[in-house]
């Protein structure tokens, strides 16, 4: 084994999520801005990086939010909160800056990269994230797919809970970097999904579409902090060969 694949495979080994933090030791929260900057470099779909992440650090403020966690002892005694939000709705602005990023990268708009990668965040793009208030353009595409589908494999996504599934997924992948680089960091972390995610929406002042992913409190894990040993299923039951 590689000596990269060791230290990875301790940091996998040791991340646990850890329900009580050590409110006496000392916190870096420097490690919390580089984690998320770590985070930020997880693969995401179309690279549209539809997520936010808000740091919850005063203490008023991580009272408040760790309410809305339904006073969850992670969140209580968490030394800064992390909440991932999925933003959908930026999709325009991300577009955006992604066709002038292409611009950039083939400055000849006549070769071949150029002209697909315009296709691709010109065209494509909208005709994926737009939406209207009934859903019926999801609906059309659906149905574009299955006709289209019958004889060729075809992407089945494109309605809104489609949508929201594929930011979810990106974001939960930014939230996985963000744990394993706490971890690498010596601190501890718990996701949450157990929480208001309409309060804290309103919290942060979040429009309509914008979603909460999950709620991740951070610290140095307390004794006791974790709540059982591991326990997974055997690999034989969910690692298959085909
Ligand atoms: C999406 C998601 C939501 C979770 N929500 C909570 C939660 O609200 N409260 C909690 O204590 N743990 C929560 N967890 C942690 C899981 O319970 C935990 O990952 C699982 O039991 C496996 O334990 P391990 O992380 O220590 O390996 C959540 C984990 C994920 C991935």
């Amino acid at each position: 084994m590689k000596e990269t694949a060791k230290i990875f495979d301790q940091i996998v080994q040791e991340r646990r999520s850890v329900r009580v933090y050590d409110i006496e030791a000392e916190f870096d929260h420097e490690a919390v801005q580089r984690s998320i900057e770590r985070a930020i470099l997880a693969p995401n779909s179309s690279n549209m990086q539809l997520w936010e992440f808000y740091r919850i650090k005063s203490e008023e403020a991580k009272k408040q939010v760790a309410w809305m966690c339904m006073n969850q002892k992670a969140a209580k005694t968490a030394k800064e909160l992390v909440v991932i939000v999925g933003r959908r709705d930026l999709w325009k602005k991300r577009q955006r800056a992604l066709v002038q990023e292409m611009k950039r990268v083939y400055p000849d708009p006549y070769s071949k990269q150029a002209k697909r990668a315009m296709n691709y965040y010109e065209n494509l793009i909208p005709k994926y994230y737009w939406s209207d208030w009934f859903g019926l353009w999801g609906m059309i595409k659906k149905c574009i797919y299955f006709f289209a589908g019958l004889k060729r494999p075809m992407i089945r996504h494109g309605n809104n809970a489609d949508l929201r599934i594929s930011v979810h997924k990106s974001a939960a992948l930014a939230a996985q970097n963000f744990m394993m680089s706490m971890k690498a960091e010596g601190y501890d972390t718990c996701p949450m999904e157990g929480m208001d995610s309409l309060r804290i929406k309103r919290f942060l002042k979040l429009p309509r579409k914008a979603e909460v992913v999950m709620v991740i409190g951070c610290g140095p894990g307390a004794e006791g902090g974790i709540y059982s040993d591991r326990f997974r299923v055997p690999n034989s039951e969910v690692i298959l060969e085909v």
